[in-house]
């Protein structure tokens, strides 16, 4: 059985303490309450009994039983009386009066004494001997009222479920805030073990509302901090094994292809050559369709090498102050020109104002070149690309977008990776080439594909030159 969590336990306890506290207050309030009532209204009656008596003393002596009478129905005009009864020594009613009022009654009653001052009274003292020992008495009778106790009854009543509600009211009141408390202590904790939970389900970017008690704001901060650095660490791990995976691409590739660079180097040399001295006999209409190939393959060997040289040994970079926007517009303009961009329209928002940022310009313009080519090759001769750039305070950033064919979906990983390739005619070294300019810029580019079609191209540079400076011409921490 699954046991119960912190809310349910801080609930049940808060109820048990809350309502026995509010029970046993409640109950003694009660009691206290009624017993002050009672007596208070006891004692009243005990009050009137012994005035009663006071007055009666000398009725009783004269036997007066008309003015007792009197004394007796004036009595009975207070509220609650039922009853007035006076007797003498002999127990013997000398008067009553009585009127019919609620039950139950009670019943008090108070001797009447001679005045032990009063000489009138101490003369009669002999009078009245005691009726068991004949010794003479100074009490000569007494007086009992009988009287309702319906009224404190019901008022006593009324005001006990006064309280019981009250105090109940007062149980459930804190029951409640009780109940908040609870839920706003155990809220985070629920919080906190969700986070955690889709965290490690893969949501890195997941992160705790700090909320306001500062105790357990401190543990969703500590928590923050907790996913922060494991983040970062993450991130460094990540970045450490691409740039050792690319190392080890590197090294190898470059010790095969240095050589076979300088082989291909050489017979370039004599193809040129005899390239030459077939271009002295124009005449010959096979010789110029030969001539044409043979041209045409140089050129692509050319450039393979070429590219191949500039990436396995980058020139190094030197860095100035430029205006970034300006460069910008400068590569689409000069590619606007080219045969190659065909029916390719260039849309998208440069900003006007210039973007002073460290960079150099002429790597920079190659890295953009590639993925401009790469755009216009995606269009195959007709579509749309977007350009725009954004000037922040440290940052420049470029978006570069095309309607083209997009990236096959096995292939967006790998396409910085050298000689990754799709076409026929492709060296798979422009990306690869752009990235190590960008990364030697202390900057980071991305793509992903566009929806419907096309790809998209995401540069970011800092713009600052002290950043840059750590790095060397390979883009390589110091
Ligand atoms: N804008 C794009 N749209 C679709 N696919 C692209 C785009 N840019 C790059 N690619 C894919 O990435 C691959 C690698 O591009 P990269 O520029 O490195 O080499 P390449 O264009 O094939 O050859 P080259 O060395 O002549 O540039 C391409 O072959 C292509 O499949
Ligand atoms: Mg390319």
């Amino acid at each position: 059985m699954k046991s119960p969590g912190i809310h349910a336990r801080l609930l049940v306890t808060g109820f048990l303490v809350i309502s026995l506290t509010a029970f046993t207050l409640g109950t003694i309030g009660v009691k206290m309450f009624h017993d002050f009532a009672q007596n208070r209204f006891a004692e009243r009656f005990e009050f009137l009994a012994r005035y009663l008596a006071l007055n009666s003393e000398l009725g009783i002596l004269i036997d007066q039983r008309s003015m007792l009478n009197q004394l007796a129905n004036n009595l009975l005009a207070e509220e609650d009386v039922a009853r007035v009864l006076i007797f003498n020594n002999a127990d013997e009613t000398l008067a009553e009066a009585s009127k019919l009022i609620p039950r139950p009654y009670a019943t008090v009653e108070a001797p009447v004494r001679l005045k032990a001052s009063s000489e009138e009274s101490q003369a009669f003292l002999w009078v009245f001997p005691s009726p068991l020992t004949g010794e003479p008495l100074d009490i000569i009778g007494k007086v009992r009222i009988i009287y309702s106790t319906s009224q404190i009854n019901r008022l006593l009543k009324t005001i006990t479920v006064r309280y019981l509600w009250f105090t109940a009211g007062l149980a459930a009141l804190c029951l409640v805030i009780f109940f908040f408390i609870s839920r706003s202590l155990v809220f985070p904790l629920t919080r906190l073990a969700q986070t955690a939970r889709k965290v490690g389900a893969g949501e890195l970017q997941l992160r705790m509302m700090p909320g306001n008690i500062p105790e357990t704001r401190e543990v969703s901060l500590a928590f923050n901090a907790m996913l922060d650095s494991l983040e970062r660490g993450r991130k460094a791990v990540e970045k450490a094994n691409q740039e050792m995976a690319r190392q080890n691409l590197l090294a190898e590739m470059g010790k095969f292809s240095m050589m076979i660079a300088h082989e291909i180097k050489n017979p370039l040399g004599i193809i040129k050559s005899s390239f030459d001295l077939l271009k002295k006999d124009p005449a010959d209409p096979s010789n110029s369709i030969l001539i044409g190939y043979i041209e045409e393959e140089i050129q692509r060997i050319n450039s393979l090498i070429e590219d191949f040289l500039s990436f396995a040994k980058p020139a190094k970079p030197s860095f100035r102050v430029v205006d970034a926007n300006g460069m910008l517009r400068d590569c689409i303009d000069r590619f606007c020109r080219m045969d190659t961009a065909g029916d390719i329209e260039f849309k998208g928002h440069i900003p006007e104002i210039s973007c002073l940022s460290y960079l150099d310009p002429d790597l920079f313009r190659r890295a953009i070149d590639n993925i401009l080519k790469n755009a216009v090759e995606a269009c195959r001769g007709f579509g749309v690309i977007f350009v725009d750039a954004v000037c922040m305070e440290d940052t420049w950033r470029v978006d570069i977008a095309d309607d083209g064919c997009g990236i096959q979906e096995n292939m967006v990983s790998k396409i910085f990776n050298p000689f990754v390739t799709t076409r026929a005619k492709g060296t798979g070294l422009g990306l690869a080439y752009t990235a190590q300019v960008i990364s030697a810029h202390s900057g980071t580019i991305s793509v992903e594909n566009r929806n419907p079609t096309g790809a998209r191209f995401k540069i970011e540079i800092p713009r600052e030159p002290k950043m840059i400076d750590l790095f060397d011409a390979d883009g390589v921490k110091e």
